[in-house]
């Protein structure tokens, strides 16, 4: 029979149970697995995410800079903190041995042939839960032909990933024909969160960006948007950070870039290392100036 208890200092008798357990906005009241899931997405230290986008391929197939994702984008992996794909994308090519948590896009339909906004929810919950996902990821179209769809397609993905302790990603997605501004964005995000999504992704816009981030209640990430001038993203990147959003979940700004691996470590270095534009720009240089030998 094994001793019994001793009475002693290790019970801490006057020492109050730690009351507050989680960091990340909005997320208190979620329960453990929904936690340690959203602690695995923004690292507990900073609040902060670098989320490597690579799901381009659900609607548009085969996006320039992700032809050959085995040879371009897995030397990119270790520098993020999460990898953002598809469900095919991650069995075929992305090694199980990889430990990143993966974000995984769970809606689809169209094609860039067709009208985007005409989406359905494209994988069960019992696959993400195979896959051991640490979310899931979902358009949804405010303002779209399809908008009242999509946002029930989101509310059915939240209450599905609801019943295991997988949170939803809501990404706001633009038409060709909406305005990108503040006004835009602060509706889009905080209909995503009033109706259950974990954490949204958006866009960056030049003026009140942190009224966007103020009027969500959860965790803002800002999606990369087209190619633009190395310096042009990082300090898009850092605006963002600095005016409240989580973390980027970004693409084509760091596989489409001359030196990709330069992009990823500049962006981490401004997401986690509160690094200005003008240095991590100096990284990125001297990563891409390594690699051709000049
Ligand atoms: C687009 O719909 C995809 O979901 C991408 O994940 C998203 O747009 C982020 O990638 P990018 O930084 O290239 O805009």
């Amino acid at each position: 029979m094994p001793e019994a208890d001793k009475e002693g200092k290790s019970y801490y008798v006057d020492v109050p149970q730690k009351g507050k357990l989680f960091f990340l906005k909005g997320s208190s009241e979620l329960d453990w697995g929904m936690k340690n899931r959203l602690a695995r997405i923004f690292n507990p230290r900073d609040g902060r995410t670098v989320m490597l986008a690579i799901d381009h391929g659900y609607f548009q197939g085969p996006t320039s800079g992700l032809e050959r994702i085995d040879v371009s984008i897995m030397p990119l992996v270790p520098d993020a903190d999460v990898v953002m794909c598809t469900r095919g994308i991650l069995r075929t090519i992305v090694p199980p041995s990889v430990t990143k948590p993966v974000v995984i896009r769970a809606s689809g339909g169209p094609s860039i042939l067709k009208e985007l906004s005409d989406e359905q929810i494209a994988m069960d919950m019992e696959d993400c839960i195979r896959l051991g996902v640490c979310a899931t990821a979902i358009q949804v179209f405010i303002g779209g032909q399809f908008e009242s769809r999509s946002v029930v397609n989101m509310t059915r993905l939240v209450d599905a990933g609801l019943r295991y302790g997988i949170p939803t990603m809501a990404v706001t997605a633009v038409g060709r024909e909406l305005e990108r501004n503040a006004k835009y964005f602060r509706l889009a995000t905080r209909i995503c969160a009033e109706l259950g999504a974990h954490y949204v992704k958006t866009y960056y816009v030049e003026e009140g960006f942190d009224t966007v981030t103020a009027a969500c209640p959860v965790p803002i990430v800002i999606a990369g948007g087209k190619k633009r001038p190395e310096l042009d993203a990082l300090k898009m990147a850092y605006n963002a950070i600095d005016q409240g959003a989580a973390g980027v979940d970004m693409g084509r700004n760091i596989f489409q870039s001359d030196s990709p691996v330069g992009m990823m470590k500049a962006v981490r270095a401004i997401v986690h290392g509160k690094e200005k534009p003008d240095k991590a720009y100096d990284l990125y240089q001297t990563i891409k100036n390594k690699k051709t030998g000049n």
